[in-house]
């Protein structure tokens, strides 16, 4: 029977506006996600798992409790149950396209040229369950091989430790290779026998170059060594109001190399919000004065 409908545990009192005010607020400033009115069954029905948990009837009880708790681990708990980590592999195949396409072979010309070391640095900065940092690692691995002196290293980072952790474990589902070209699903994937039937694992040469972290976009600097070739930060500043969008667009700016790109998700245009950039493809920016490929410098 359903915890929902157990005659046995009273259910979760309905939230007031005044209590819905108080998480909305405590999450923008937390997290810079901006929860709408509209959005008040979703939270009311993920804290109320929680608060199930904890034996809490009524909104402002676990509101005192994630706000009293000085070690930030509640905190932690709460922006884990209202993220939302919709992802799959290798998804918006377009901008997959581009980098094999056009950024690639830049780079490899680059290095061919002596403008730029055999080292790429990129960062997946909202990477949910991982599909995609290790979609990147996957593409980067079968263009730039360490045989041949390259050398790769992929930052997956999100807000939730719960995401975070099944990234780290690189464990899926088999259908969710579906989105994955089958000569790099053959090369980098193992597929699950006996207890792991129906599964599949990254294989040890595609974690290889991925380092996992929490980090809060919203923080107002990020513990990331600037100088970056690519940041990916797709999909998460939907969930953001323009104010926060664009202080975390400069923070990642700052963290680019002066040839390097900015990956955001299709809904997410910096059209008119930001002049520091141009777009090179939809939803993809380089810093206005980017060297042109190719020119000495
Ligand atoms: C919809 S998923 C996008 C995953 C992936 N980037 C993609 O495009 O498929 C959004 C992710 O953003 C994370 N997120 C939300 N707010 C965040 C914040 N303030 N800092 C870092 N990550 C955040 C969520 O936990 C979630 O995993």
């Amino acid at each position: 029977m359903s915890t929902l409908t157990s005659p046995l545990i009273a259910p979760v009192a309905p939230i007031s506006d005044r209590e819905f005010r108080d998480f909305q607020e405590l999450i923008y400033r937390e997290a810079g996600i901006h929860l709408s009115a509209i959005k008040k069954a979703l939270l009311t029905g993920r804290l109320a798992k929680r608060m199930r948990e904890l034996q809490m009837k009524r909104f402002q009880d676990y509101y005192a409790f994630v706000t009293a708790d000085r070690s930030g681990d509640e905190l932690v708990i709460l922006l884990d149950a209202i993220t939302t980590n919709e992802t799959h592999f290798f998804r918006e195949p377009r901008q997959f396209d581009y980098l094999e396409q056009v950024v690639y072979p830049e780079w490899q010309r680059a290095a061919e040229s002596g403008q730029r070391q055999r080292r790429l640095r990129i960062w997946s900065a909202a990477c949910s369950t991982g599909e995609e940092p290790y979609s990147l690692s996957m593409s980067l691995l079968s263009n730039f091989a360490p045989e041949q002196g390259w050398s790769v290293d992929i930052l997956a980072s999100d807000l939730s430790t719960k995401v975070l952790d099944r990234a780290r474990a690189g464990v899926w589902p088999l259908k969710r290779a579906d989105n994955i070209p089958r000569h790099l699903l053959k090369r980098y994937m193992l597929q699950g026998s006996g207890l792991q039937e129906g599964k599949m694992k990254a294989g040890p040469e595609v974690r290889l170059p991925l380092e996992f972290q929490r980090i809060n976009l919203n923080e107002d600097s990020y513990p990331v060594r600037g100088g970056l070739d690519a940041i990916f930060c797709r999909n998460v500043l939907i969930y953001f109001d323009t104010e926060s969008r664009t202080r975390v667009i400069n923070r990642l700016l700052d963290l680019l190399s002066p040839d390097g790109l900015l990956f955001l998700g299709h809904a997410e245009s910096l059209t008119g919000l930001n002049d520091r950039v141009r777009a090179l493809a939809p939803a993809i920016y380089c810093l206005r004065d980017r060297p042109t490929p190719g020119a000495t410098r």
